[in-house]
C-alpha cells in the first residue's frame, strides 16, 4: 500500500500492461523477490510510452540499482538507443554490470559508478529523455544537471515524487522523514512554476512528474 491510488485500480491497470518478454518477467520477479526498488510496472509503461513519443535515442538514468529500469528502457527503445546511467553503490554497480552483460546490452547501456551529483559534471551529451530515480532531497540537484544536456522537447521524468503520499499532506508525514518531504515539496513546486518547463504530477506508482523542457 503506498497511499497514493487505492489497490484494486493498480491491480486492474497493471493487469492490462502485456508482457511478452519473459527474461525480462523473470528479472522482475526475481528484482521483486529480493525487495529491490525498481520501477512500479505502471511507471514502466508509462516510460515506455514516452520513449516511442519521442522516438528516443540517448536516455540518462539517475539511479540504476541492479538495471532493471535501464534495461528495461534499453530494450523498448530501437537499435540506436542508448543509455547513460549513474549508481553509487559498487555493490549494485557490479551487479547492473553482470545483468546488463547477461541481456547482451554492455554495447547499449553505460553505468556510470559513482555519486551522480558529481559524477554528472563528467559527462556530455545531448539527451531526449532523463528518468531521475535516485536519492530524493537531490532531486533538484540532478534536474538541473540534467537539464543542461536536455535537447528542446526533451522530457525528464521524476519518480517517487508523491513518497507514500507524504508530499500530498503532512497527515502521512512521519519525523525521519521531514526534510526530504520538504526538499520534494520545494522540487515539485520549482518543475511546475519555471516558465521553462510544462510539468504534470501524475499518481502513478509512486508518484511521477513528467517535465516537458520548452
Ligand atoms: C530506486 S533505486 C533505482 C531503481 C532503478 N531505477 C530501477 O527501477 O531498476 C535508486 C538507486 O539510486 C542509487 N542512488 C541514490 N542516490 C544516488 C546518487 N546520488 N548517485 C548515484 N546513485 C544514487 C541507490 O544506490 C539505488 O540503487
Amino acid at each position: 500500500m503506498d497511499n497514493i491510488n487505492r489497490e484494486y485500480i493498480d491491480s486492474y491497470i497493471n493487469g492490462l500492461i502485456k508482457e511478452d518478454d519473459e527474461k525480462l518477467n523473470k528479472f522482475r520477479e526475481y528484482c521483486e523477490e529480493r525487495n529491490l526498488p525498481i520501477i512500479h510496472k505502471e511507471v514502466g509503461q508509462f516510460i515506455k510510452l514516452v520513449i516511442k513519443l519521442l522516438n528516443a535515442k540517448n536516455i540518462i538514468e539517475i539511479g540504476t540499482n541492479v538495471g532493471y529500469s535501464a534495461i528495461f528502457m534499453s530494450k523498448a527503445m530501437n537499435d540506436e538507443g542508448r543509455v547513460v546511467t549513474f549508481e553509487r553503490s559498487e555493490k549494485f554497480y557490479r551487479e547492473a554490470l553482470k545483468n546488463i552483460m547477461d541481456f547482451g546490452l554492455e554495447d547499449k547501456i553505460r553505468v556510470c559508478f559513482g555519486d551522480a551529483v558529481d559524477k554528472l559534471d563528467e559527462i556530455e551529451g545531448c539527451f531526449d529523455l532523463a528518468f531521475i530515480d535516485a536519492a530524493k532531497s537531490y532531486y533538484r540537484v540532478f534536474f538541473d544537471k540534467c537539464l543542461k544536456m536536455m535537447k528542446p522537447g526533451g522530457i525528464i521524468l521524476s519518480d517517487n515524487v508523491l513518497y507514500q503520499g507524504m508530499i500530498a499532506t503532512d497527515d502521512l508525514v512521519v519525523r525521519r522523514k521531514k526534510t526530504l518531504v520538504r526538499n520534494l515539496r520545494d522540487y515539485l513546486k520549482y518543475i511546475s512554476h519555471d516558465e521553462r518547463f510544462v510539468t504534470s504530477v501524475l499518481p502513478l506508482g509512486d508518484g511521477l512528474a513528467v517535465t516537458l523542457i520548452k
